[in-house]
């Protein structure tokens, strides 16, 4: 394609704002597909995506467009991941783009997710264009919406386009302005071939799949390439387009967005952000800003049944082979036996491995207390990292512990500003800033990522009645006070339940955990203690007193389904149950005993 017809850009919209409808739009529009084609959402095309809401993988669209100016177009329409947790992945997309549509729901107006993709939007130097979407709505003040970008971002609106994604209305008016507003990409089409790897999935037909930006060269099937990070070469054997369907292409030239497939097996062997080149003839400076992906969320996960190890040994192989950034290891727990240590970039990330677990490969499974990745430094002068609370070594061994820390800004109307600050203040949080805008506060904290995995975002959800919105990025690790808590029932340590805490937050943590405990475990024919400890010292403890009567005495005899129920329910819990010693805990009180009421 001619270089100065290329349009390539992203969608910037928080969620539930309308970007998979718009696109949708665009794509219907510009005849990539017909509209008996269009029952379902396109872009985003797995079930957990769907029913959730988000969306984890990019894809990509190649539309031609025929402006009004007469002339044919070729716009690149780049979607990229939802969420905080795939932070990185959206900064590739984005850098494979010249400009992106910025989706403002005209009810709703600009969120602290919407913000914090804007800045990192503006941060490679794309031309961005608002669109103010849902105007079909009576509660719609596009105006307001309009001002409030102006005042928030800083952005001009005098280009922004009124559209309803719904009803299709100034659909027309956003094609217009991507070709008018957002600029043609530039590169050499004679220089070496400089193209950067944006994404890979696994394919059961092809392969893997490779979604490339050219920047400059041409990639051709046949071609001997290099992956300049990885240091691996491979054969080209497929070069393409989705329209959203596959088209088989001759090349990609400079500026062009599409995928090649190369014989390779595993994501696990490509890198997103990596710079492909020509081997014969390669590219002296590989492409800036490349990373590599790192789990920062770790946690176990067991099978409740040990008969399926292996099950779940092939699952998670399995799911692997699909999502190079999540890890595992075999691990092994006293009380649970064997399992998996795994790392996720986030808790979303490990609900939805977690989730696919349970849902596809059917699966039950226990999952310990998410940790951290801790930088211990020991006496002796080196230093180590630590995934796994029960791998803490001996306290009298640490010189010190450094905890990964976060900046987070949360975007709140004033009402709910008091509990939201609470809330930050209670996990340990320093306020940065706290500005006003547009009836809304907009304040920025530094947390300890070990405060935020358990349930913060819930609870942010919960208190501010889902209007909070929150993003954050690491800065880096921090000394603290910290120290390795133990649960034990009936006197045994529960490793499962083992986690790093903060001193000062240790006191509050143990007797929440031994309260949540002692409402989780049912009733024995004996006494349960059950304690917090750090070190050898107890700082907590509760006791479930011993099971008297049969547990139907409760329904004073009377009605007897519902005592049918009841027995019902017991057998239910049953085989859902781990046995510790002698005392048989629950499946969900590993989960739940962690999150904070
Ligand atoms: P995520 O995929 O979760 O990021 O959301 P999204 O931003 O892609 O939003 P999506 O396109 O799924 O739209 C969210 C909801 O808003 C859906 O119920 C849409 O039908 C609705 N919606 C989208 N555009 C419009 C619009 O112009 N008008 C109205 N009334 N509703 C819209």
């Amino acid at each position: 394609a001619d270089i100065t017809r290329i349009r390539n850009f992203s969608i910037i919209a928080h969620i539930d704002h309308g970007k998979s409808t718009l696109a949708d739009r665009l794509i219907q529009q510009t005849g990539g597909l017909q509209a008996r084609e269009m029952t379902e959402q396109v872009l985003d095309n797995m079930d957990i995506e769907r029913e959730r809401g988000i969306t984890i993988k990019s894809q990509t669209v190649r539309l031609d467009y025929k402006a009004s100016d007469g002339l044919d177009y070729v716009l690149n329409l780049m979607d990229t991941p939802g969420h905080v947790d795939f932070a990185y992945e959206v900064s590739r997309s984005l850098a494979a783009c010249e400009g992106a549509l910025l989706v403002v729901d005209a009810s709703q107006g600009v969120e602290a997710q919407t913000l914090a993709n804007v800045y990192q939007s503006i941060e490679h130097d794309h031309e961005i264009v608002p669109v103010i979407n849902k105007v079909d709505l009576p509660a719609a003040e596009p105006e307001r919406v309009k001002a409030q970008i102006e005042e928030v971002i800083g952005l001009d609106t005098s280009n922004a386009v009124l559209a309803s994604a719904k009803s299709g209305l100034g659909i027309g008016d956003v094609l217009e302005a991507i070709v008018k507003y957002i600029p043609s990409p530039k590169g050499d089409r004679d220089a070496p071939l400089k193209a950067m790897l944006v994404d890979s999935w696994y394919d059961p037909y092809l392969g893997v799949v490779i979604l490339v930006r050219v920047i400059d060269g041409v990639l051709k099937k046949g071609q001997q390439i290099t992956m300049m990070q990885a240091g691996t070469q491979h054969l080209v054997d497929r070069v393409g387009v989705f329209r959203p369907k596959i088209e088989i292409v001759g090349d990609l030239g400079p500026g062009e967005v599409g995928f090649i497939t190369a014989q390779i097996k595993e994501v696990a062997q490509t890198n997103v952000g990596d710079t492909i080149t020509d081997s014969r003839r390669p590219t002296a400076q590989p492409l800036a800003g490349f990373k590599e992906v790192q789990p920062v969320v770790f946690c176990g996960l067991f099978p409740t049944d040990a008969a399926d190890f292996e099950k779940l040994r092939d699952s998670l192989g399995k799911l692997r082979l699909n999502d190079a950034s999540f890890s595992f290891e075999m691990e092994s727990s006293a009380a649970l036996g064997f399992g998996f240590r795994c790392g996720f970039l986030g808790l979303l990330h490990l609900e939805i491995i977690q989730e696919r677990l349970t849902r596809e490969y059917d699966l039950d499974l226990i999952t310990t207390a998410p940790s951290v990745v801790y930088n211990i430094h020991m006496r002796d002068g080196t230093t180590r990292e630590l995934h796994n609370p029960a791998d803490m070594p001996d306290p009298m061994q640490i010189e010190t512990i450094e905890e990964p820390w976060i900046e987070a800004v949360i975007f709140v109307p004033d009402e709910y500003l008091g509990s939201i600050l609470k809330l930050c203040q209670d996990r340990r949080g320093i306020q940065k800033n706290l500005t006003y805008v547009a009836g809304r506060a907009q304040v920025t904290y530094e947390l300890p990522l070990n405060e935020v995995v358990f349930d913060f975002y819930d609870r942010l959800k919960s208190i501010s009645r889902g209007y909070a919105s929150f993003d954050y990025h690491q800065i880096g690790h921090r000394e603290g006070d910290l120290v390795k808590m133990t649960i034990m029932v009936n006197s045994e340590v529960v490793d499962a339940l083992s986690m790093i805490v903060h001193r000062s937050q240790s006191e509050a943590r143990g007797r929440h955990m031994c309260e949540r405990m002692k409402d989780l475990i049912p009733r024995h024919l004996f006494k349960i203690p059950i304690q917090a400890a750090i070190g050898g010292k107890v700082i907590a403890r509760e006791t479930i007193a011993a099971l008297r009567k049969d547990v139907t005495a409760k329904c004073y005899g009377g009605d007897a389904s519902r005592k049918r129920k009841l027995l019902d329910k017991q057998k239910e819990g049953k085989k859902r149950m781990r046995q510790y010693g002698s005392v048989d805990i629950p499946q969900e009180a590993f989960i739940a005993a962690l999150r904070m009421g």
